[in-house]
């Protein structure tokens, strides 16, 4: 992977350009950087390798080199993105990734709301959204996406809480990065036009893990909840239903999400 090979590979997308580095802490960060300097709507920041890579409340993200996809796209002021809806673009990478599985490769995967992509209950993909605000509104999103597609990106078991697998092991072949890259790159665009429309919320409910069935909620003060998964909110948020019948509205935050594997 380098600056030439990708600018030929993504030459027909509708980039505002693109910013490779072999080894960088975080394309997150790095793309963070590039907002302040007025960097053009959807510029993609890239990296064969991060040495500080994250993930959704500050879990590491392992990428080690020529194995993985590790990318940041840098999503310019919308007149729509406020507060509420800025997880509509967790929803976005969690949907090109999984319609790409599916329709080019055959894979059967699942969204594990709010931000994981899962190929037989295992962890493939993780999405890691953030802001750069001015004042009280969203200006620019950072939308990162990690996949892990040869076996050495699969994390170690001791850094990781969810087990955790790559594309090569479920295709028994080994996946051509740039390839899966252009792919999962062409489904961004083409969700991203229909973002606030109503066929967004239902193909990414339609991909959604456990979807009807009973869930485990751990929340960062140790406390649990377990619902049955009803489907999402307008804002993307995740909607469940208690044995009591009360429905619980999850925000994204600092929840963990797991099946319940007891029988009610
Ligand atoms: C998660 O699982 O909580 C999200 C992981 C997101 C990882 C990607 S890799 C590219 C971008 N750079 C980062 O540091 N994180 C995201």
């Amino acid at each position: 992977m380098n600056q030439e090979i990708l600018e030929k590979l993504l030459h027909d997308l509708p980039l505002g350009g693109i910013k490779f580095f072999e080894k960088t802490d975080s394309t997150n960060d790095r793309a963070l950087e590039l907002v302040q300097e007025n960097t053009p709507d959807l510029f993609l920041v890239i990296a064969n390798e991060q040495t500080k890579g994250r993930g959704r409340n500050g879990k590491i993200w392992f990428t080690p080199p020529d194995s993985a996809l590790a990318f940041s796209i840098i999503i310019a002021q919308n007149k729509f993105v406020m507060q509420n809806n800025a997880s509509r673009f967790t929803g976005l990478g969690a949907i090109a990734v999984c319609e790409e599985l599916k329709k080019y490769y055959h894979l059967q995967p699942k969204i594990k709301w709010p931000n994981d992509v899962l190929i037989d209950g295992k962890k493939v993909c993780g999405v890691l959204v953030e802001g750069h605000w001015m004042g009280d509104e969203i200006q620019t999103i950072i939308l990162g996406i990690g996949i892990n597609v040869a076996s050495n990106s699969v994390p170690p078991e001791d850094i990781v809480d969810y087990p955790a697998t790559c594309i090569d092991h479920h295709l028994k072949k080994s996946v051509n990065r740039f390839q899966l890259l252009k792919g999962v790159l062409t489904q961004i665009l083409r969700w991203k036009e229909i973002i606030w429309q109503p066929e967004f919320l239902s193909t990414w409910q339609k991909h959604m893990a456990y979807l009807g069935e009973r869930v485990q909620i751990s929340y960062e003060d140790k406390t649990i909840q377990e619902g049955k998964v009803i489907g999402l909110g307008q804002n993307g948020s995740l909607i469940l239903s208690t044995q009591q019948g009360e429905e619980i509205i999850l925000q994204n935050g600092g929840i963990h999400l797991r099946p319940l594997l007891t029988s009610e």
